[in-house]
């Protein structure tokens, strides 16, 4: 039999995997296993009968182009869609500036290919997302952690954390964060801290990594959508990188997302590109831009907001309903996850062990942190769960936090 470990490269070797993914095989493989581990979207928002009559018009044999290989950048008037998306979000940029990718995932990665040196700092919030941190240091990236608060990144620790590195000669090139709904902890970064979010980053010569999945997708209406403005959107110094998806509003199967970033950039990135997938699908940035164009997406809009509102409240309320005040977390405002502070005396690690022989998973806390804590947290998602469903996980949760004690055993009977 031949082994490879002799075979693997040291990057190949020291790949690192996310752990969500890893969750996510826990729960294919399990019957009955009530997942609050992937921050999947509720296969209830995808509008299925538009996206049928789309594909087969599209798959009419009229337009070849549709199967046909395109431009790696991405296809024009998907690009040309996608400056009105980003207008809607106060971003005015030309669509020279705009990059389609597969899924925004490869814009992380696009940009730790491109931006970072190995053995680099590169700051990511504590906690961070996982998809984030395994494409940064499979790319050589040292991860160094900068602490938050509920509203966001914690400015005076970044400072602190900064010259501390430049003090011991490192040279801090990024910042990578998501302001809108942090994934894990749901956390909305302030108006306030954005706009010196923006002067530190210019003040320090650093590139924003300005992750934005979740901005739609806020619950308590106007007032949280203006909270929602993306650092882009005032980024007068080209300071910041902008990524985004259609993943969550539309449906993660079509892997489409695209970057905001300087021309000069652009170029780089697309070369980069060009060598890992040529171009985005040519059929999905078809379909996503006929949804676009066609008003699906914004009539879907705040039919998602509707819906990850109510999933919100029924996580909360099974959670206060089975478990009392044994969890502490902040209500999230918008996105998908509520970040859960466990009672003491636990740990992530071991609940996890408990919650899966109670057919209930979850991602551990210390997942997210790159300085090796979060051992006190879980995440939990409540975007694709049902209401029951959720209800059934908090039972679950439950169970394994307060384990039955075992029966006291029976005296042996004598024998006779
Ligand atoms: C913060 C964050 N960034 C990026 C992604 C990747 O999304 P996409 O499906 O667009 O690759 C996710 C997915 O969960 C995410 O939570």
């Amino acid at each position: 039999m031949t082994t490879y470990d002799r075979f693997l490269s040291p990057t190949g070797r020291h790949l690192h995997e996310s752990a969500i993914r890893r969750m996510g095989t826990v729960t294919a493989r399990a019957h009955d296993m009530v997942s609050f581990a992937a921050g999947y979207p509720d296969p209830a928002s995808f509008p299925w009968d538009e996206l049928r009559e789309l594909a087969t018009e599209l798959l009419s044999g009229q337009d070849a182009s549709v199967l046909q290989y395109g431009p790696t950048r991405g296809y024009e008037p998907l690009i040309e869609s996608t400056v009105g998306v980003l207008s809607a979000r106060h971003i005015h940029v030309p669509a020279d500036e705009i990059t389609i990718t597969s899924g925004s995932q490869q814009g992380i990665d696009l940009i730790a290919r491109v931006l970072v040196t190995p053995g680099d700092p590169v700051l990511v919030e504590l906690p961070a997302y996982t998809g984030a941190i395994s494409a940064l240091s499979n790319a050589g990236a040292r991860l160094v952690g900068v602490r938050q608060g509920a509203d966001g990144i914690d400015l005076d620790d970044l400072e602190a954390v900064w010259t501390r590195e430049r003090q011991a000669g490192g040279r801090v090139n990024l910042l990578y964060l998501v302001p809108n709904f942090q994934n894990p902890t749901g956390a909305l970064l302030s108006l306030e801290k954005r706009r010196r979010l923006l002067e530190w980053a210019d003040r320090r010569d650093v590139l924003i990594i300005e992750d934005d999945p979740y901005g739609s997708l806020h619950f308590e209406g106007a007032a949280t959508e203006a909270e929602t403005r993306p650092l882009r959107a005032d980024d007068a110094e080209g300071r910041v990188l902008y990524l985004s998806t259609f993943s969550k509003t539309l449906a993660p199967g079509f892997r489409v997302g695209w970057m905001v970033a300087p021309a000069a950039l652009v170029v780089r990135f697309e070369t980069a590109k060009q060598s890992i997938d040529l171009m985005t699908g040519s059929f999905d940035q078809r379909m996503v831009h006929e949804a676009v164009r066609r008003g699906v997406l914004d009539r879907i809009a705040p039919q998602l907001c509707s819906l990850y509102r109510a999933k919100r409240d029924a996580m909360e309320a099974a959670l206060h309903s089975e478990l009392g005040a044994a969890l502490q977390w902040v209500t999230p405002k918008g996105g998908f996850f509520l970040w859960a502070k466990l009672p003491p005396g636990h740990t992530d690690e071991e609940l996890l062990a408990r919650a899966l022989d109670c057919r209930l998973v979850f991602v551990v806390g210390s997942a997210f942190y790159v300085d090796g804590t979060g051992h006190d947290r879980i995440r939990l998602a409540f975007s694709v769960a049902s209401a029951d469903r959720i209800q059934e996980g908090a039972r679950r949760l439950a169970a394994a936090i307060r384990p039955v004690p075992a029966p006291a055993p029976v005296p042996a009977a004598p024998s006779a």
